[in-house]
């Protein structure tokens, strides 16, 4: 690996790309990258040569010595790499559409990663990562994947369980959000304070400690969520609405934005409808958002990454995803919050399932801080949601229609009984170009 390093970052035409050529920019004295290999599909290929072009002015600008590749051939470029990063959205952007908007009218959740739209988007990833795969075992037997393709948690599990692959890690951003939302309510460099994060994928809740060991969780939740705060907004795809007060400060650990799906239901219902009324599905206002930001890329004076992509919801996963990168090539031993096997780290939950954990990052991987048990309140949620998840990803890989059903049945934000199994033959009829693996149970 000491030669210099090859990455392939598949989904390569994403308009996320120039945060993490700036990320492998900023860190070339440490991690020298050789090759950069932007993969991408006949469908994407002139957002790839876009942004391809001008992660090539990006580098040039920067005067590092770095190739940086554009191919549509995933095994020419997955050939002897260190590093496979993936951010690709099999449908593109339309099958988010149809994930937000198809529950949405039938008066339930439609998000991305979350409810019915991310089980689906679940089961068009998971066959696609399991594919990429078989590919690493064969042509970059010793690389590292590193995952931010969504819904990160479940890709990564799909990955540890059924692709039997030990080196990935997953990635989110929620987590640095989190630690700069907190870092500014305390007034404090987040250096000073130490985060301990446990839970899944969207869904983990966490403690703050100041570096005299002294907790401050709830001076936080307190900072952020007492009827007079201003909550913070972690992520741009989620509307800062106000938690319930009382029923944070009884949990004792701050939850993710997520936790809105779960803790005020009706009131993320709500918004969403109106939002979906006026401006469309958050898919909608992406594909807006994408097109000013491909009209930019387009640039060929532009050789930085702009502002306007800090208007995505993903902004921080590809600055994160090269540390993780650096840490292992380095054994750097840095703290980061991932996607990794749990190995007994909290009690509740399977020991071979995908946690989202505080990890020490080292050579060898992922090392998560042991957390222990969850009281109750987290831990009712998190078994049901950790639950969902592995049906979902069984039935991602089997194609069982009966399994698909169970897992709808079980996802709190799913509606039970016929309104899931309506939602669940609309969209499977929408995405039946991209679910093969149902198509014949379907027709049956
Ligand atoms: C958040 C989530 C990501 C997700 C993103 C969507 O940051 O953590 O998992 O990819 O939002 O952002 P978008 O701008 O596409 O709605």
């Amino acid at each position: 690996m000491k030669k210099g390093v090859k990455i392939v970052t598949i989904g390569g035409g994403s308009s996320y790309t120039p945060e993490l050529v700036e990320g492998f920019i900023k860190r070339f004295d440490e991690l020298p990258i050789r090759e950069l290999w932007l993969v991408d599909i006949e469908a994407g290929r002139e957002k790839l040569e876009i942004v391809g072009a001008m992660a090539k002015r990006m580098v040039e600008a920067a005067g590092i010595d770095c190739e940086v590749h554009l191919t549509l051939d995933r095994r020419a470029a997955l050939k002897d790499a260190d590093f496979v990063t993936t951010q690709f959205r099999v449908g593109l952007l339309d099958a988010r559409i149809k994930d937000e908007s198809i529950p949405l009218k039938h008066g339930i959740i439609g998000q991305e990663t979350n409810g019915a739209g991310g089980m689906f988007k679940a089961f068009r990833t998971i066959p696609v990562i399991l594919g990429i795969v078989e590919d690493m075992k064969e042509l970059c037997p010793n690389a590292w994947l590193i995952n931010f393709t969504n819904p990160a948690g479940m890709v990564t599990e799909a990955v540890l369980r059924y692709g039997k692959w030990e080196k990935v890690i997953g990635l989110c951003n929620v987590p640095i959000g989190a630690i700069k939302s907190a870092s500014d309510v305390l007034k404090k460099p987040e250096e000073d304070l130490f985060f301990k994060f446990a839970g899944i994928n969207h869904l983990h809740w966490h403690r703050i400690f100041d570096k005299d060991g002294t907790e401050l969780t709830e001076q936080v939740i307190d900072g952020l969520y007492a009827p007079d705060a201003n909550p913070d907004k972690v992520v741009e795809n989620i509307k800062n609405m106000r938690f319930l007060y009382e029923q944070v400060r009884n949990l004792k650990m701050l939850p993710c934005p997520y936790h809105r799906y779960y803790y005020m239901t009706d009131d993320m219902l709500a918004e969403e409808l109106e939002a979906f009324k006026t401006e469309g599905s958050r898919g909608q206002v992406v594909k807006r958002l994408e097109e000013s930001l491909f009209e930019l890329y387009k640039d060929p004076n532009l050789d930085h990454k702009p502002e306007e992509l800090s208007k995505r919801g993903g902004a921080h996963y590809s600055d994160a995803a090269c540390e993780i990168i650096n840490s292992i090539y380095n054994n750097k031993g840095t703290m980061m919050v991932v996607s990794t096997r749990n190995n007994g780290a909290i009690d509740d939950v399977p020991y071979d399932s995908a946690i989202e954990i505080t990890s020490v990052i080292r050579a060898h991987g992922a090392e998560p801080v042991n957390f222990g048990k969850f009281p109750p309140a987290q831990r009712g949620l998190l078994q049901v949601m950790k639950a969902m998840e592995e049906l979902t990803i069984e039935a991602a890989v089997t194609g069982s229609y009966d399994t698909a059903l169970q897992a709808f049945t079980l996802n709190p934000l799913v509606p039970s009984g016929d309104i899931a199994q309506t939602v669940l033959d609309e969209l499977l009829e929408a995405h039946k170009e991209h679910l093969p693996q149902f198509f014949t149970k379907v027709e049956a």
